[in-house]
């Protein structure tokens, strides 16, 4: 069954049913004040940080589902009759109803009795505030008596304190009011303060909850809503509300638009200055008109054209997307992780930044600053940061031996090399960046340098990577206290690392950037040891002990528990087998070419499923303490042996660096979310958005999605569909273009802006192949290399396939 389709033409998931089977919601904001929208209204906004700064309210696990949020309730004032545009909370079944969810922006329309009812929510230039534009159509040829309440729900800032200190929250908020303007703050902060606005001739007004809703009510029949008017309550202890009611009579066929503002401001006296240009609905209407372009730039550094019209779609707008919805929260705040907590992860972020790389590589910069700054000086890194106040935390896994993650660090040089082969932009990695002890200062190049020692310097029996307390499966949590367990993820994460570290030393040697004035050289080679050499040295080091200690036969192993005894191997007679050890023996390079087409026959053969490839199978049944919490999840969920959707585009990845076309894009069209619109009530989560995982095929749920949006699915599906199996991708002094496609395509056809100049490529399969390149031209030419043009040029490329 179907909720929904995708509108091709104007950019947009259109919801046509409201009661959708998880609230299917959309991201406004990007990355400063923002928040979640869902299909019916629900959601709520926050200030930098959802954890330090939370605007408004919502209710986690609440019946009714998906509350509160940003209310708009119609009132008919000669029937006493209300209702809402976006079906929630009334639940009055209207005459029709949708929601456009759009890049930055969602529109809820709905028509009751000759009334339409539409209003959009987003936030206009970046501002530290979100308009919701109203506008009503009486499309009947009477006139029509109507009442607009517009209503949001505050919080304390400190959404934990807001959980926790009911007491003291309840009598410190205060709620004022001032001509159109609705302020909440604590008593004692003199400053600060969340906001509603309204530029409307305000007839009533509340800024006290329990009078706007009245005693045993709910938001689905407020007092103040049903009574036809509010109380004009300030609030001086208790919760608060921003909450007008506007009158809005309208004539046969009229029709009448408003703004409603809800923000937080540092300085509340400006609040009126700053919001002043926004509460016209023209000036409203134009600041929507510059977010589409805001996002219609963002998207259109890439696009292409296959035969395939998801992937199209996926690739030029709902993957992007996305892709700035990760890189703005990482893992932070969704409906599902709280914003609470939990803050910004370092490995997250780090691979988030792959996903929007080649759109806004210097905000991405900015970022991998940021994630430097988590650094220790011994080379491994905090697990999160919050954003508002820049402090490091270490996550929540147990801590036995190690309180480090041994995969956090590497994920930055993944980041920092993308960056470079993006920008061209090696300055950079001279740039001396604090550790998070705060002792010193050292380049980027060094602090890399530093993450490829601390994980050499922490190596267990086998001469592998330490497990510490998880690698990128924070499930897997081995470490008893004898700190040996071993994570061969983890080392073959070393490998790929270290291998781009030589890369980029190379090219930096051969390119005389190695100068002796440079700061990071002589960092780098200040034991005397010749960078290149050393990396080459860890490099193959690592690679033997993983082939001499890991390889199982059919497939390499993923751990050794804190015994010695191994994980993902045929002895085991559950987790004989996980995903990650396989795709990453391909790209960390371990494998040699026998090992590695064995690995990816063993990943098919017992972990793929229609719906995608499972970490691990056989799921462990029962709780082991000797694994952690991967056996905390039922069999077939998440990490144990569930589809957790991260991990399958590695998979697609090392499909194409053996030139597996077809299997390549099997993998990625399996998981397309665009592909289970139609099965929606099985799949239930977005089919516009990557979820985080699917139920397993050991799962009696087999099929059912969860934990929609921040995921790093997204980024790395980003790069799997564009930079591998359509095979454009940065390089430090040229564009390459390499795809591995299937055999049935007889080519595509993209736009790529690199270094400010347009490249418009063809790609030309003939012969039906999968990959392989007989010539590439450029402007006519034929050439090796596809060249760096000057910015603000256009060229044409064409590949012809062998
Ligand atoms: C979650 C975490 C991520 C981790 C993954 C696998 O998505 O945010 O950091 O790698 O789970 O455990």
């Amino acid at each position: 069954m179907r909720y929904g389709y995708f509108d091709k033409k104007n950019k947009e998931y259109v919801v046509t049913r409201p009661d959708t089977p998880t609230p299917w919601i959309n991201y406004i904001g990007s990355g400063n004040y923002g928040g979640i929208v869902s299909n019916t209204g629900g959601g709520y906004s926050f200030h930098k940080d959802p954890q330090n700064r939370r605007v408004t309210r919502y209710r986690y696990n609440s019946i009714p589902m998906d509350r509160p949020g940003r209310y708009i309730y119609i009132r008919n004032k000669d029937t006493g009759e209300y209702w809402n545009p976006g079906y929630q909370p009334v639940l009055k079944k209207i005459d029709s109803y949708s929601c456009r969810h759009g890049m930055g922006y969602t529109v809820l329309t709905g028509e009751y009795q000759g009334v339409i009812g539409e209003v959009t929510y987003f936030v206009p230039d970046d501002k530290n505030f979100e308009i919701w534009h109203v506008k009503l159509s009486n499309i009947r040829g009477v006139a029509q008596k109507l009442q607009v309440f517009a209503y949001s729900e505050f919080c304390f800032w400190d959404a934990i304190m807001d959980q926790q200190n009911v007491d003291w929250v309840q009598q410190i908020n205060q709620g004022r009011y001032d001509d159109g303007i609705i302020t909440y703050h604590p008593h004692h902060i003199t400053d600060n303060a969340a906001f509603f606005a309204t530029g409307e001739k305000v007839s009533s007004f509340d800024t006290n909850l329990e009078t706007f809703i009245g005693k045993y009510r709910s938001e689905s029949n407020p007092i103040a809503v049903e009574q036809g008017g509010c109380s004009n309550s300030i609030s001086r202890r208790m919760n608060g509300v921003g909450a007008f009611c506007i009158d809005a009579d309208l004539g046969p066929n009229e029709e009448r638009e408003m703004v409603f503002i809800l923000g937080f401001a540092e300085e509340r006296k400006e609040i009126r200055q700053d919001i002043k240009d926004y509460l016209s609905p023209n000036n409203a209407k134009a600041a929507l008109v510059r977010l589409k372009e805001y996002w219609e730039n963002y998207i259109g550094k890439l696009c292409v054209d296959t035969p395939d019209e998801e992937m199209n779609l996926f690739v030029n707008v709902w993957n992007q997307y996305q892709c700035k919805t990760t890189f703005n929260w990482s893992r932070f705040v969704s409906l599902y992780q709280l914003g609470l907590g939990r803050g910004m992860g370092i490995r997250d972020s780090a691979q988030d930044s792959l996903g929007v790389m080649h759109t806004i590589p210097s905000e991405a910069k900015e970022l991998i600053i940021k994630l430097l700054k988590c650094q220790f000086t011994d080379g491994r890194a905090y697990h999160l940061f919050f954003p508002l106040t820049g402090e490091g935390g270490q996550g929540d896994a147990p801590v036995k031996k190690y309180d480090w993650y041994s995969d956090d660090h590497l994920w930055l040089i993944l980041a920092v090399n993308a960056y470079v082969k993006e920008t061209g932009d090696f300055k950079f990695l001279n740039e001396p960046i604090l550790y998070n002890d705060k002792t010193t200062s050292e380049t980027v190049m060094k602090h890399l340098d530093r993450a490829l020692e601390f994980t050499y310097n922490n190596r267990g029996p086998n001469n592998i990577a330490l497990a510490g307390r998880a690698d990128w499966n924070d499930t897997l949590n081995l470490d008893l206290g004898n700190g040996v367990a071993e994570s061969v993820f983890t080392s073959m994460l070393f490998c790929r690392a270290v291998l781009e570290m030589l890369e980029l030393c190379e090219y930096l040697k051969n390119n005389g950037f190695c100068s002796e004035d440079s700061a990071m050289y002589k960092e780098m080679s200040c034991e005397g040891v010749e960078p290149c050499s050393k990396f080459s040295d860890m490099y193959q080091e690592m690679r033997n002990a993983i082939n001499e200690s890991s390889w199982d036969g059919e497939w390499y192993k993923r751990a050794f528990d804190d015994y010695g005894n191994p994980l993902g191997s045929k002895e085991n007679e559950y987790g004989k087998i996980f995903i990650n050890s396989q795709s990453w023996a391909i790209l960390g390079k371990v494998a040699d070419v026998e090992k590695a087409e064995k690995c990816m026959e063993s990943v098919d053969k017992y972990l793929n499923s229609k719906f995608g490839i499972v970490t691990m199978y056989p799921s462990y049944p029962e709780y082991d303490e000797t694994k952690g919490g991967i056996t905390t999840f039922p069999v077939g969920t998440k990490e144990n042996g569930g589809i957790f959707l991260h991990t399958n585009p590695w998979m697609m990845i090392s499909e194409t660096l053996l030139g597996n076309g077809d299997k390549a894009f099997e993998y990625y069209s399996q998981i397309l979310p665009g592909k289970r619109n139609d099965d929606a009530e099985l799949y239930e989560v977005e089919p516009y958005v990557y979820c985080q995982n699917i139920l397993g095929k050991e799962n009696p749920q087999f099929g059912v999605g969860r934990n929609s949006w921040l995921s790093g699915t997204a980024a790395w599906n980003m790069v799997a569909s564009s930079q591998h199996i359509l095979g454009i991708r940065a390089n430090y002094d040229c564009l390459i273009v390499e795809p591995c496609i299937p055999s049935n395509w007889e080519g595509f056809k993209a736009k790529r802006v690199f270094r400010g100049a347009t490249y418009n490529i063809e790609v030309q399969n003939p012969n039906g192949v999968n990959s392989g390149i007989a010539k590439i031209t450029v402007d006519g030419e034929e050439v090796t290399k596809i060249p760096v043009f000057e910015a603000g040029t256009t060229h044409t490329v064409i590949v012809l396939m062998k």
